[in-house]
């Protein structure tokens, strides 16, 4: 997982690498602080789309003329760069989901419906997304089996004192690697250590950890992992599903149609090897031409060059929103920078997150208002909503301080 950067790497050159969005450009002033929603992306990965389009495609596998072999070549080239990407030895491991919300539902219908019933436990932790929650909750009503919560500590680090015996007779833990909401990073190996100890395997949401840090799913040990491409410069309509070999080879198909089946008779059907089980009808093929293009843009810049100008950033942003607002901002989460990525949740006197993103707004600062998906977080934190501020490569203290100058103005704003 993260570790303190002990060679601080080269900086990132902000001023080029915001050339490389059109939109940065087209919407003059904008600064943008939600890519924990969703990033914007770069001329390479909309190039590699179009240039997809122009001269690649048609529909993919069990074809013979040459155009079709292209395309399933970009399908499944992008499925290795994938593979490459998060250390996976398997590409076939590899399964293309429309989002990390399918990837999450797809291990939950699939493995939850085929291991999980009445006596059972899965174990997810109050920093969970709804994407990971939901579909537990929905499983664990026809199935009946018990859902239990790994608790925080004040500054929504995992609370791990009871661990051993939370995990107890537990069949699955689902864990996010980063919040959405206060941006804290878990343990992870500590965490699949102890669940692997109990006999249960691993689910690991890392839709705000891929985008941002170095990923090795063969070194953390987790058995599933999922994400979605759209955070991390790639378009929407893709996500990925890996899933450790043994584990999806058992595992029933979660969509029927066609592209899953080595045969169909009437009275049957015979499901396809991996990763076609899982792949009913018309992949995600120039998305998933679009996810390569983001990864190799990302490789190219260095993702521990993306880790080390996030954390100098979140540590400039606790600095100066503090210095500035004193007891007036709450900034949830931990108080170390090394303890949580580049997503900030905060809460600014009494003002309501809708009303003060709207505020920002009229300065074109776009922060997220709300419960970001994670109401039993919210719970936890004892508020209803909270502003979330998220940054990313194409971000740098000048969209800091820009948002220090809103919240400022939204101040006086609110006071008159
Ligand atoms: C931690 C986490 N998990 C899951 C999701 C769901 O991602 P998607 O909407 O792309 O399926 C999100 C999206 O915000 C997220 O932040």
């Amino acid at each position: 997982m993260v570790e303190s950067i002990e060679t601080e790497p080269v900086p990132l050159d902000v001023a080029s690498i915001r050339k490389d969005f059109p939109i940065l450009t087209n919407r003059e002033g904008l600064v943008f602080l939600d890519s924990a929603a969703s990033s914007q992306k770069p001329t390479q990965v909309l190039d590699a789309m179009r240039h997809y389009y122009e001269f690649d495609h048609a529909n993919v596998h069990r074809a013979a003329y040459d155009l079709a072999e292209a395309a399933t070549n970009a399908l499944e080239g992008a499925r290795r760069t994938v593979a490459r990407f998060i250390g996976a030895d398997d590409q076939s491991e590899v399964v293309f989901t429309k989002n990390a919300t399918e990837s999450i539902n797809l291990v939950a219908r699939s493995w939850g419906a085929a291991n999980l019933g009445p006596g059972d436990a899965v174990v997810l932790t109050h920093l969970e997304h709804h994407a990971d929650i939901v579909p537990w909750q929905q499983l664990a009503e026809e199935r009946g089996f018990e859902i239990r919560w790994i608790p925080l500590t004040a500054d929504t680090q995992l609370d791990l004192t009871d661990l051993d015996r939370t995990l107890d007779g537990a069949k699955l833990v689902g864990l996010t690697a980063m919040s959405n909401v206060t941006g804290t990073f878990t343990p992870v190996q500590r965490i699949v250590d102890a669940a692997h100890g109990a006999g249960a395997v691993v689910l690991l949401d890392a839709c705000q950890y891929v985008p941002h840090a170095a990923t090795d799913v063969g070194a953390l040990g987790v058995d599933f992992a999922a994400f979605s491409a759209h955070k991390m410069c790639g378009p929407t309509g893709i996500g990925v599903l890996w899933g450790r070999r043994d584990l999806l080879d058992s595992m029933p198909p979660f969509l029927g149609g066609g592209g899953m089946i080595l045969d169909v008779r009437t009275d049957g059907f015979v499901p396809a090897e991996l990763p076609a089980k899982f792949e009913a009808g018309t992949p995600p093929i120039a998305e998933a031409v679009g996810l390569a293009a983001a990864i190799e843009y990302l490789e190219d810049i260095g993702l521990d060059r993306i880790r080390a100008h996030e954390a100098r950033l979140t540590a400039y942003a606790l600095r100066s929103l503090t210095e500035r607002f004193g007891d007036e901002i709450t900034i949830h989460g931990p108080s170390e920078p090394d303890q949580r990525g580049g997503v900030m949740s905060f809460a600014y006197r009494d003002i309501h997150p809708h009303d003060l993103s709207q505020v920002l707004n009229s300065h074109r600062v776009c922060i997220r208002p709300g419960h970001h998906c994670a109401k039993p977080l919210m719970r936890c934190l004892g508020v209803g909503a909270t502003s979330r501020a998220s940054w990313y490569i194409y971000n740098d203290t000048e969209d800091i301080d820009a948002l220090a100058d809103a919240i400022g103005e939204s101040g006086d704003f609110f006071t008159i």
